[in-house]
C-alpha cells in the first residue's frame, strides 16, 4: 500500500473507499472485456475475419493494461482487487459483451464491440468528471484520462471498420 499515496488524497478531502469502489468496478468491467474479446478473436469466422480478429486482439492486449493499471492505483489507495471471479461480474458497470449469434457476422461483430467501447467510454467519463469535482487525485486523474483516451480510439477504430 502506497501510504503516502493515499494520505496525500484523503488530505484533499476525497473519499477514497468511494474511489476504491470506482476503481474496482472499472477493473471488472476491464477483465470482462477482456475475457470476451479474446473470445471473440479466436471464435470469429469468414473471409474478413483474420483481419478484424487481429483488431480485436490489439484492443483485448490493451484492455489487459487497463486493468493492471487500475489494479496498481487501488492497492497504491490501500484497497484489494476483487480476489474471486464472480465478484467481476457482479460489480461490473459492463457486465458482458453481446457476442452475435452468427459468429460470421463482422458487422454484428464490429457493433457488439462498438456497443462495449461505449460502455467503457461512459464509466470513465463519469469517472473523470468526479474526479475533476474532487480536484485532489492528480495521480488517478492521469491514468483515468489515458484510459478513456484508448477507449475513445477503440470505438473510433471499430466504427471506421464498419464504415460509420
Ligand atoms: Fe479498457
Ligand atoms: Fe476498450
Amino acid at each position: 500500500m502506497g501510504k503516502k499515496a493515499r494520505e496525500i488524497v484523503e488530505k484533499a478531502g476525497v473519499k477514497v473507499d468511494e474511489l476504491i469502489d470506482m476503481l474496482k468496478k472499472a477493473y471488472a468491467d476491464e477483465w470482462i472485456a477482456f475475457f470476451y474479446y479474446s473470445w471473440l478473436a479466436k471464435m470469429i469466422k469468414g473471409l474478413e475475419s483474420p483481419a478484424i480478429a487481429s483488431k480485436i486482439e490489439e484492443i483485448a492486449k490493451e484492455e489487459l493494461e487497463h486493468q493492471g493499471e487500475l489494479a496498481d492505483r487501488i492497492i497504491q489507495l490501500g484497497g484489494e482487487p476483487p480476489k474471486k471471479f464472480e465478484e467481476l461480474v457482479k460489480i461490473a458497470n459492463c457486465p458482458y459483451v453481446n457476442i452475435p449469434e452468427k459468429l460470421e457476422d463482422m458487422k454484428a461483430v464490429c457493433k457488439a464491440i462498438i456497443e462495449a467501447e461505449r460502455c467503457a467510454i461512459e464509466v470513465y467519463n463519469k469517472l473523470l468528471n468526479w474526479l475533476t469535482g474532487v480536484k485532489a487525485d492528480p495521480v488517478t486523474f492521469h491514468i483515468i484520462r489515458h484510459i478513456l483516451q484508448e477507449e475513445v480510439e477503440h470505438e473510433d477504430l471499430f466504427e471506421t471498420i464498419l464504415g460509420e
